[in-house]
């Protein structure tokens, strides 16, 4: 089974902020699933456009600089595109069918910065109707320790407050998931992951996020993109290193403290999932 990456070993840590320098040559990524995103999106904005799509107007000018950019980058980098663009549809929305990431607009304002535009395909158990005008720190209300007031929401703003835009930044996110759909909305409250029935938990699957974010220089705006990778947990029965990465997994997953493990879903499956990853990392 082929990897793509493996932000889950011990280089990015959940519930940190840690950012690194981008190299912009690298600024979007193109894998061997790009068809599959990019049919996943059409389905969705033809089937579902009011959740999959927003924008606030007065943002066409930021949506124009966005579609600018990523032409110019997929030219400089000879990644060519293969999806024509639909005049229905908004400009961002557009934009965001050259591309496996999904693309959401954030805005200065008196509050802070606000999510006033997006191309949100693939969430990972959030609404993006739900937090479409909201600034950051209320759209990670409901992550411990991200939340309006906390360090790390005045450390995000700030660090927003002074990107350059030739130094984009680069973050990983990445969780453990019970299903493998791309679009993937939050369900009712606390049911937010499945693992099947059994003592040990089913259709494990990590759920990367390479999260970027890059100034744009015209509009003051910054653009987050998100590229979304999934992998069944048995890619680490077939790797070279994947004891050692299944321990690494272990030992962030038992680091969650109470309020995690509740924002994630887990308190009912936690045993079970503890249990599937264990039967990696004992293998001898
Ligand atoms: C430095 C930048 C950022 C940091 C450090 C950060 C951090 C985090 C963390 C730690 C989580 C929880 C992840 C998990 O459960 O695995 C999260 C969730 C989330 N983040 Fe961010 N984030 C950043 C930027 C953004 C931006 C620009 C947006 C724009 C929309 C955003 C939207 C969200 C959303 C919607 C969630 C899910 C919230 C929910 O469960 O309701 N984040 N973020």
């Amino acid at each position: 089974m082929a990897m793509t990456h493996t932000p889950y070993d011990g280089s990015h840590k959940p519930f940190t902020i840690g950012l690194s320098q981008l190299d912009l040559a690298t600024w979007i990524d193109v894998d061997r699933h790009f068809d599959f995103y990019l049919e996943e999106k059409q389905r969705l904005y033809r089937e579902l456009p009011h959740e999959v799509l927003v924008a606030e107007e007065g943002t066409e000018d930021a949506q124009l600089e966005v579609m600018d950019l990523l032409i110019q980058h997929l030219a400089d980098q000879e990644l060519g595109s293969r999806f024509r663009g639909n005049d229905e549809l908004s400009v961002l929305a557009q934009a965001a069918l050259l591309v496996q990431e999904d693309l959401v607009l954030m805005r200065k304002s008196p509050e802070g910065w606000r999510l006033v535009a997006a191309s949100l395909c693939f969430p990972s158990a959030w609404n993006l109707r739900e937090k479409f005008g909201k600034t950051l720190a209320r759209v990670h209300a409901p992550v411990p320790g991200f939340g309006e007031g906390t360090r790390n929401a005045g450390l995000i703003e700030r660090m927003f407050d002074n990107l350059w835009p030739e130094r984009p930044v680069l973050r990983w996110n990445w969780t453990l998931f019970g299903e493998t759909q791309l679009y993937h909305p939050a369900s009712e409250r606390g049911v937010k992951r499945r693992f099947g029935d059994g003592g040990i938990a089913e259709n494990v699957t990590i759920r990367m996020e390479r999260q970027t974010l890059r100034k744009l220089p015209k509009s003051g705006d910054i653009l987050f993109t998100i590229k979304t990778f999934l992998d069944p947990i048995e890619v680490l029965e077939t790797h070279a290193d994947g004891k050692a990465l299944a321990e690494a997994i272990l030992a962030q997953v038992r680091a969650f403290t109470p309020d995690e493990i509740v924002y994630k879903g887990l308190t009912k499956d936690m045993p079970r999932l503890l249990a599937r990853i264990e039967t990696i990392s004992h293998r001898v």
